[in-house]
């Protein structure tokens, strides 16, 4: 049998007494897109942030790459994120660096590669993410645009087995966001990756998924395929996506 590629088992996470993920399950097999829905403040990007280790859940387990992620050693888990491209809600470029030097970042640490064989990688991460050019510029002179792709770059640059994007397309117009969706779907044919895509929108979404899931407060109400989502009149699911005011799914979180 396969291993899926991420396996969530009854994840909970409570902070200070709140309920933020609540006993969340699924499956992600290798190559499969699951897009993530819901919104603002439903627990999506906090539900990313466990999966990579950086909150530990009360119950329940996640697994990646057949690891289970909260049981790791420290070394383990530094061992586990290299599979692992991360790109955040907000790009998480580090200002004082140079371009190039942010998106080979991780592959410095983990690679004995030189200065020149870093630089390459670097520009052939950033032209595969459609960026010419920008190596030696800083994250504050590139455009909103650019810096999701030089965010995307970044996650590229240790070919992840795993990806996970957070809104990737967050404040881009709608020509831009379809110029993100082609590069999500090439890079992953590319490297085969199962790939967990918070997205707000619709376009991005139907472009990608293979899946979508509804997350809500907390919880992952469903998923269903992506011909099942455009189709459902399941009351949680339909109210989301022709975005009506009334329904089951709570105004204030
Ligand atoms: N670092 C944090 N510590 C504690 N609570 C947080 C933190 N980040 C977000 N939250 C809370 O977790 C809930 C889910 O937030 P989040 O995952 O960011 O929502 P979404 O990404 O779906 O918009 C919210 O109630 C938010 O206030
Ligand atoms: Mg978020």
């Amino acid at each position: 049998m396969q291993t899926n590629a991420v396996s969530v088992n009854n994840l909970s996470l409570t902070i200070d007494g709140k309920p933020i993920l609540r006993n969340i399950s699924f499956d992600l097999k290798p190559g499969e897109t699951l897009v993530l829905m819901g919104k603002n403040g439903s627990g999506k990007t906090m539900l990313l942030k466990t999966l990579v280790g950086l909150f530990r859940p009360q119950s329940g387990s996640a697994e990646i790459l057949g690891k289970n992620v909260h049981r790791l050693a420290h070394s383990e888990l530094d061992e586990l994120r290299r599979s692992i491209g991360y790109v955040f809600q907000k790009s998480g470029l580090f200002d004082s660096l140079h371009v190039w030097q942010n998106v080979v970042f991780a592959l410095r640490r983990f690679s004995d590669l030189d200065d020149d064989a870093l630089r390459a990688k670097a520009t052939e991460c950033l032209n595969r993410a459609g960026l010419k050019d920008v190596e030696d510029k800083f994250p504050s002179e590139l455009s909103g645009g650019m810096q999701k792709r030089a965010g995307i770059a970044r996650a590229i640059a240790m070919d992840p087995q795993i990806l996970l994007f957070d809104d990737p397309t967050a404040g881009l117009d709608p020509v831009l966001t379809d110029a993100i969706a082609e590069l999500i779907k090439g890079i992953q044919r590319n490297l085969g990756s199962a790939a967990i895509v918070v997205a707000h929108d619709f376009n991005l979404a139907y472009k990608l998924a293979d899946k979508i899931g509804l997350v809500v407060s907390g919880a992952l109400h469903g998923i269903l395929s992506r011909d099942e989502f455009r189709q459902t009149s399941e009351p949680y699911f339909e109210q989301f996506r022709e975005g009506k005011l009334t329904g089951p799914i709570p105004v204030i979180e």
